[in-house]
C-alpha cells in the first residue's frame, strides 16, 4: 500500500488524472479496452472534470473504455443523489464514450432486483471473476467505502461481485470486497479536513471497511491531501 500527500487538491487530482490516462493507455494496449469503476461522492468530481480537459480528451480512448460504479444509492438516474447522475454530468456527457459502454447501477429498482442485474452485467462484461483495471473509492468519516459500512453484514460477502444494502435510506447497491480485492489497481482519492480524524483510526490499524481493501494481486494507492493527512 502506497499513500502519496499532495500539498493541494490540484496536485492531487493532477496525478490521479495522469494515473487514469496512464492505466487506461495501459490496459487498451494490452487487453483491447479499460474496465473502470468510478466512485460515488462528491470528492472525485474535480477529477472528473479535469479528465475532460486537454491532454487527456487526446490521450484516453473513450470507446475502449468500460466504466461501471463501486456503488450507488437506490435512487432515480436523475435524482441528485446518484452517483451516476454526479459522473454524467462532470466527465459522461463530455467525452465520446458510446452509451452501451456505460454500465450504471439501476437505482430506480428496488436494491435486490439492481444489485441481480448489476451482477449480470459485471459478468457479461468482466466474464466470470472478472477483474478491473482501476477502481476508484473514497473513504467516508465512519470508514466506510463504496457502500460498505462498518458492521455492515455485507462486508461479509464472499461470492457475489456486487450486494445490495438494505439497512440505508436510501438502500444502496455496492461492489463486493471480493470485487474489490480482485481489481488489478485501487486507488483511494481522499481531500479536506474533515478525513483526518478517520485516517488517523485506519493508521492506528483500526479495522474498518476501507482497511479491508487490499487487493490480492493488485496496486494499492491513497491519494490524500495535506488537509486530509494525519499529523
Ligand atoms: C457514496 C460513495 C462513498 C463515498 C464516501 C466519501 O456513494 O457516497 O461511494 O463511499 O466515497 O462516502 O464521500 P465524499 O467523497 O462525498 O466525502
Amino acid at each position: 500500500m502506497r499513500r502519496v500527500i499532495f500539498r493541494s487538491k490540484e496536485e492531487l487530482f493532477e496525478r490521479a488524472s495522469a494515473l487514469f490516462a496512464r492505466r487506461s493507455a495501459e490496459a487498451i494496449e494490452r487487453r483491447g479496452r479499460f474496465l473502470v469503476a468510478l466512485s460515488g461522492g462528491k470528492t472525485p468530481r474535480p477529477l472528473y472534470e479535469r479528465l475532460t480537459t486537454e491532454p487527456y480528451p487526446r490521450e484516453i480512448d473513450w470507446p475502449c473504455v468500460q466504466v461501471f460504479w463501486s456503488d450507488e444509492r437506490c435512487v432515480p438516474p436523475e435524482d441528485p443523489a446518484s452517483n451516476y447522475r454526479s459522473a454524467r454530468e462532470a466527465l459522461l456527457d463530455r467525452v465520446p464514450i458510446p452509451a452501451e459502454n456505460v454500465h450504471r447501477i439501476h437505482g430506480e429498482l428496488p436494491a435486490e432486483d439492481a444489485t441481480v442485474r448489476y451482477g449480470e452485467e459485471l459478468e457479461t462484461v468482466l466474464g466470470t471473476a472478472g477483474r478491473f483495471d482501476l477502481v476508484l473509492l473514497g473513504i467516508g468519516d465512519d470508514g466506510h467505502t463504496a457502500s460498505l459500512f462498518p458492521k455492515h453484514e455485507a462486508l461479509e460477502e464472499a461470492e457475489r461481485a456486487a450486494v445490495a444494502v438494505e439497512t440505508l435510506s436510501p438502500a444502496r447497491v455496492t461492489l463486493s470486497l471480493p470485487m474489490l480485492n480482485r481489481a488489478r489497481e485501487v486507488v483511494f482519492l481522499v481531500t479536506g479536513r474533515g478525513k483526518r480524524e478517520v485516517l488517523g483510526r485506519l493508521d492506528a490499524g483500526e479495522d474498518l471497511p476501507a482497511a479491508r481493501v487490499r487487493p490480492d494481486d493488485g496496486r494499492l494507492l491513497w491519494l490524500v491531501d495535506r488537509e486530509a493527512a494525519p499529523r
